[in-house]
């Protein structure tokens, strides 16, 4: 099973080693603070708003067209900026570290 990290605002690392499903999913699933995920992953509020650490960019991609819309009208966007709702764990991504993005 691919494993996820994700790092909070205030640098608390919540490891899921069995994750299935959406990034948004599973933060919510494992209780990590600031993934809020409002809209249920309609891809329509960025409140599961993350950071992709550099270094798995090429394996997540980047925001589609309609992800970077949304991403574009919150504060604290990058270009590593993703909306964790559309980011699927799959085995190619095991190992994965994101950041929670500020809120
Ligand atoms: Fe709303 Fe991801 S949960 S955009």
């Amino acid at each position: 099973m691919p494993k996820v990290t994700f790092i909070s605002q205030d640098g608390k690392e919540t490891i899921v080693e069995d994750a299935i499903g959406n990034l948004m999913e599973i933060a919510r699933e494992y209780d990590v603070d600031g993934i809020e995920g409002a809209c249920s992953g309609c891809c329509s509020c960025a409140t599961c708003h993350i950071r992709v650490k550099p270094e798995w960019l090429d394996k997540t991609g980047r925001a589609t067209e309609a992800e970077q819309d949304l991403i574009d009208l919150e504060s604290g966007t990058d270009e590593r900026s993703r909306l964790s709702c559309q980011v699927e764990m799959t085995e190619a991504l095991d190992g994965l570290v994101v950041e929670v993005a500020p809120f």
